[in-house]
């Protein structure tokens, strides 16, 4: 026997394996443990594995090749994996559960198999009718060689990959898969990197790009999905508010590509639509002459996105003030109140702050403080923002305003968009070409002078 199991608790929560069981686990969780066999790999083993090693080559010798891509026939998800997919590839897709991650892929394998190219949907989660209903109601019509499999068995899956040799695999979803190596429950730890590893050399050996779908929970991500992120070469997470239609696509980790594309999609009856205006879209429905609303605009991957911030000030009641961010951060929110009130002199002590970002956005980065700051100024003295306004910068703690990346893009997409007034921080001043005679530009130092420019003094 070369290959002996020994039992080990492993954390489902943080993937830490541990001898024994143990109530809480060094991550904190309680109750996390899960008994799992591990398979050891004796030295016997490694020998063997030693001598059929490669031997190593001067990395100077070594070929380039042109990534060949396959065209999903959707461009927000083309645009976030970095111009289509890339065979051979492994992209785990990850997101909420009824967030759209079977739309989006059933649409993207009838596109790839109305292109005359064998896809294979494995599902572990719902019958072949369920998906035919739902391929129903959003590819139209179904091209031929889209096959699907309910399966949760990984050897299987195996087997019937190398009967069909499919051009695209799917995986729908990681956490319902197992494998017969393994014997404990499908969506632990130990079976989610046993399935994640049967499936990365299906891709290799094949050269075939699969989607595996991960399901995540609100507050955080799961160990098991965790665990093969490692493996894969494209992590993406779809996000959104369930109730609302908006669907954001991020990539987390994408060796073909870079990280800050985002894909912006609305959920609709028929499936997912894309969104080209993304600024268009969050902007829609922004009443100029509200108090507490201000524009911002943060650069994701190759293309602005323009999102309205707004600040709610009102006296608090009793004891501490409430302070509440929703699509900021809440650490950056009590900065920038301490900011406003010791450098601007705003009297903030006993007022309620919330700050919401419309449509859902989770802006990265600090570029968004100086739109936060104006809104809660606004907000504050019930005057509105002068029309057609934009507000980028990063607040340091000396009330200085710190300058931000790619501010000249965001400023032609602001002239283009029709903004009148643009404020900046003073050291993007070098990088800024000249915009349109309708869109001025101020260069500000710090919140005193951004407060003076917004308030027309
Ligand atoms: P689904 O792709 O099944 O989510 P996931 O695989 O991430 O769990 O989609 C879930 C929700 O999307 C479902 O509640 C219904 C809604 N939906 C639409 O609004 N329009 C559609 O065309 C489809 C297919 C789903
Ligand atoms: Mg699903």
């Amino acid at each position: 026997m070369a290959k002996k199991g020994k039992t080990v608790f492993v954390c489902q929560e943080c993937g830490y394996e541990s001898p024994t069981w143990m109530g809480q686990c060094i991550c904190g969780a309680w109750n996390s443990f899960v008994e799992e066999k591990e398979i050891t790999i004796t030295s016997e083993d490694s020998r063997r594995r030693a001598r059929n090693s490669s031997s190593p080559m001067k990395l100077g010798d070594v070929g380039t090749k042109e990534y060949k891509r396959i065209d999903t026939g959707i461009g927000e998800l083309n645009r976030v994996l970095g111009g289509g997919l890339v065979r051979g590839s492994l992209v785990l897709i990850s997101g909420e559960p009824g967030i759209g991650k079977s739309t989006i892929i059933i649409q993207a394998a009838a596109n790839i198999a109305s292109c005359g190219k064998t896809v294979l949907y494995v599902s572990g989660e719902e019958s072949e009718e369920q998906i035919r209903m739902r391929a129903d109601r959003v590819c139209g019509e179904i091209p031929a060689g889209l096959l699907v499999l309910p399966e949760t068995s990984m050897e299987n899956v195996e087997e019937i990959c190398r009967r069909v040799s499919p051009d695209f695999l799917i995986i729908d979803s990681i956490q319902t898969m197992y494998s017969d190596e393994m014997d404990s429950a499908p969506g632990s730890v130990s079976q989610v990197r046993a399935c994640g590893n049967k499936l990365m050399k299906i891709g290799k050996t094949g050269d075939i790009p699969i989607f595996i779908v991960a399901h995540v929970t609100k507050n955080g991500d799961l160990a098991g999905p965790k665990t093969v992120e490692h493996l894969v070469d494209c992590v993406l997470s779809f996000g959104g508010e369930r109730d609302q239609e908006l669907r954001i696509l991020r990539s987390f980790k994408n060796r073909f590509g870079t990280t800050s594309e985002i894909g912006a999609f609305m959920m609709a009856e028929n499936g997912l639509q894309e969104v080209k205006d993304i600024s268009g879209t969050f902007l829609e429905g922004k009443n100029e002459e509200a108090e507490g609303s201000v524009t911002a605009a943060v650069y994701e991957g190759s293309r602005p996105v323009m999102f309205e911030v707004q600040a709610l000030v009102t006296p608090a009641n009793v004891g501490f003030a409430r302070r509440t961010a929703v699509g900021a951060d809440n650490t950056r929110l009590s900065m920038i109140l301490a900011v406003l009130e010791k450098k601007a002199g705003l009297p903030l002590m006993n007022q309620d702050v919330y700050i919401n970002i419309v449509g859902g956005l989770r802006p990265e980065g600090t570029s968004v403080d100086l739109a936060v700051a104006l809104a809660i100024f606004s907000s504050l003295r019930n005057t509105a923002a002068p029309e057609k306004t934009l507000a980028i910068g990063e607040l340091g703690l000396t009330g200085d305003l710190r300058p931000v990346r790619s501010a000249d893009k965001i400023v032609r997409e602001a002239a283009r968009m029709g903004y009148r007034r643009v404020l900046l921080p003073y050291g993007n001043r070098n990088g800024i070409r000249e915009v349109s005679e309708e869109c001025r530009i101020f260069y500000i130092k710090n919140i005193r002078e951004a407060l003076r420019v917004f308030s027309g003094k």
